[in-house]
């Protein structure tokens, strides 16, 4: 990306992380989903959304298809499209992040280089999960025909038949959607959630 914004002064947040956590009774961060179309990304991130809020948690979904009605409405999924919604996806999760709220996010984030730079604009609190379902186990799902009409040709780049997914090499959870279910899925992400951003964990006295 070309820089364009010059004669720029950052302004410093009056209000310390620490404090809006202690607020929250949680940290904020980024949950970021990753995997091939059907492997679950939607499903799981709004199932997690749904228990997390029950339990109090400032908890948001930003999902795929709902970004690319809007914020990344102009992008195809060529490469270079793919890492400038993925760029734009990763600074507005930093934000969120930043402003105390679980982000989930769920797009498949097919490269390696997209995901590492979603991970620096975050920092310690970006939480890469890799749902592992493989491609028979996604095909076979097709909830929305998307693969069989790749198959015929009909959508170009097609991320796991005419596009690659980069498995992921170190992600903090990976979560096999393809053998457990549904709820069993859900049940470890909300664990390591806790785990994660639980107020306990939160070192008292640590500056942050
Ligand atoms: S990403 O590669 O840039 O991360 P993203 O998660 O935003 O992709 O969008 C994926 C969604 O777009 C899929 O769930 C599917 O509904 C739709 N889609 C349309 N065309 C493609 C394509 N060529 N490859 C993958 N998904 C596509």
């Amino acid at each position: 990306m070309a820089v364009k914004s010059t004669n720029i002064t950052p302004v410093e947040h009056r209000i310390a992380k620490r404090d809006r956590w202690a607020v929250n009774r949680h940290r904020g961060g980024v949950i970021w989903f990753t995997g091939l179309s059907g492997s679950g990304k939607t499903t799981l991130a709004f199932a997690l959304e749904q228990t997390l809020f029950a339990q109090r948690y400032n908890a948001y979904v930003l999902d795929g298809d709902n970004v690319r009605h809007g914020l990344s409405a102009d992008l195809g999924f060529s490469p270079l499209e793919r890492a400038e919604n993925i760029r734009r996806i990763g600074e507005v999760a930093a934000l969120f992040a930043d402003a105390g709220v679980i982000v989930l996010t769920a797009f498949i984030s097919p490269y390696h280089a997209d995901r590492r730079r979603a991970r620096d604009a975050c920092g310690d609190a970006f939480h890469e999960i890799f749902l592992s379902a493989d491609l028979d186990t996604c095909e076979g799902r097709d909830p929305r025909g998307l693969y069989s009409r790749a198959r015929r040709g009909e959508i170009p780049e097609f991320t796991g038949i005419s596009a690659p997914y980069e498995i992921p090499e170190d992600p903090e959870l990976i979560v096999d959607t393809g053998r457990h279910t549904i709820s069993d899925c859900l049940e470890q992400l909300v664990a390591y959630t806790e785990r994660a951003f639980g107020f306990e964990s939160l070192a008292i006295g640590k500056s942050e």
